[in-house]
């Protein structure tokens, strides 16, 4: 039959749902060709109509059939086609919580930086890339003192005049700086990045300090002695510190001194505040006339106190950190255990750690 070649010939070439569906309707549909004809068998004598209609509705059969069959065809074509669109990268790791923390050395700079200022101590800052004479000449250090080679200096290249800029070996230039920048009374702390030519277990060539310094009419020992105790206090979180002063030397202070603080060792682990051990963490002393001279004041005038203290080295001490190096690693792990929650912002009134 013609009709049915041709219905079936549309139906095996239909490209997508709509097309079968079109040829559907014009088939089995109300006005369809093969509804037309089934109209037609009203007018036929009892016997044709009975051929012609099985007939008809073979070929229904045959057209629902094949209509089925085709659109099953077109479905999984489609499927197909968007499984291989659609790829999963199942070696892409899961969307996760961010997973950073906050130094510990960032924590303890804030915790510094929050305990000085309730002392009245503002912020002060100067270049990792400092001149010769802010980093020793004006610190009493001429060129051909000895303490300049005590420093393990990392030198630049010689600039054309012969000059040589320094990755500044502590944070001292920042009391030059400051001193030529204002006036007296003068309170600040100037943490940050320092560099020496040194490496192992508690040395690292890039390292943190906190400087101190105040000038003023009136200053003395008994001062500096009062702000380190408290501090110490504040810091390790203790009710009481024993702290032991040293006489020192620094080319930059007289008299000079280095402070200890006790703690215990006991079970492996260090606690500030208890115990007959003593720890370094500090150097310190009353200003040298040469340095306030070179900060630009007049020294029969003003005196004053400054201190270098280890950040890493009380960051390590408050925290119980074993190993200094581990500071500079970046290690995800490593700051996992030992990172504060960003949310966790120090504060003297909210608790520092
Ligand atoms: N600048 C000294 C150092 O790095 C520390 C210090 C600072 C000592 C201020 C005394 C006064 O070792």
């Amino acid at each position: 039959m013609s009709l049915e070649q041709d219905i079936l010939n549309q139906i095996a070439t239909a490209s997508d749902e709509p097309s079968l569906e079109a040829i559907r309707v014009a088939t089995l549909g109300k006005k369809g060709s093969i509804s037309e004809q089934m109209k037609s068998l009203g007018a036929m004598s009892p016997d044709e109509r009975k051929q012609a209609g099985a007939a008809l509705n073979v070929l229904k059969d045959k057209v629902t059939d094949a209509i089925g069959a085709r659109k099953a065809v077109l479905q999984e074509a489609l499927l197909e086609q968007r499984l291989a669109l659609e790829k999963i990268d199942v070696t892409l790791p899961m969307r996760a919580e961010p997973r950073g923390t906050v130094h510990p050395v960032s924590q303890a700079w804030e915790e510094v930086v929050q305990i000085f200022g309730d002392l009245g101590f503002a912020v002060a800052e100067g270049p990792h890339i400092e001149d010769d004479f802010h980093n020793f000449t004006a610190l009493n250090m001429p060129p051909e003192h000895p303490a300049r080679q005590e420093q393990d200096t990392f030198y630049f290249n010689e600039k054309a005049d012969g000059s040589r800029m320094v990755l500044r070996t502590h944070t001292s230039p920042v009391q030059i700086r400051t001193m030529l920048a204002s006036e007296p009374p003068i309170r600040i702390i100037a943490p940050g990045r320092t560099f020496r030519s040194d490496s192992d277990m508690t040395h690292t060539p890039m390292f943190n300090q906190i400087e101190g310094l105040v000038i003023d009419e009136v200053t003395h020992m008994g001062h500096l002695k009062w702000i380190l105790t408290e501090f110490c206090k504040s810091f390790f979180e203790v009710d009481d510190v024993k702290m032991r002063f040293r006489a020192s030397h620094f080319p930059f202070t007289e008299p000079s001194l280095e402070v200890d603080i006790n703690c215990s060792w006991e079970g492996g682990q260090v606690k500030i505040g208890q115990g007959n051990s003593w720890l370094e963490i500090l150097g310190a002393g009353m200003v040298h006339p040469h340095v306030i001279k070179a900060g630009g004041l007049d020294p029969e005038k003003f005196q004053g106190f400054a201190f270098g203290m280890g950040l890493d080295r009380i960051t390590m001490l408050k925290y119980g950190i074993p190993d200094l190096r581990a500071f500079f690693e970046a290690d995800l792990r490593w700051l996992r255990h030992y990172g504060f929650k960003a949310l966790n912002v120090p504060t003297l009134a909210g608790g520092l750690s």
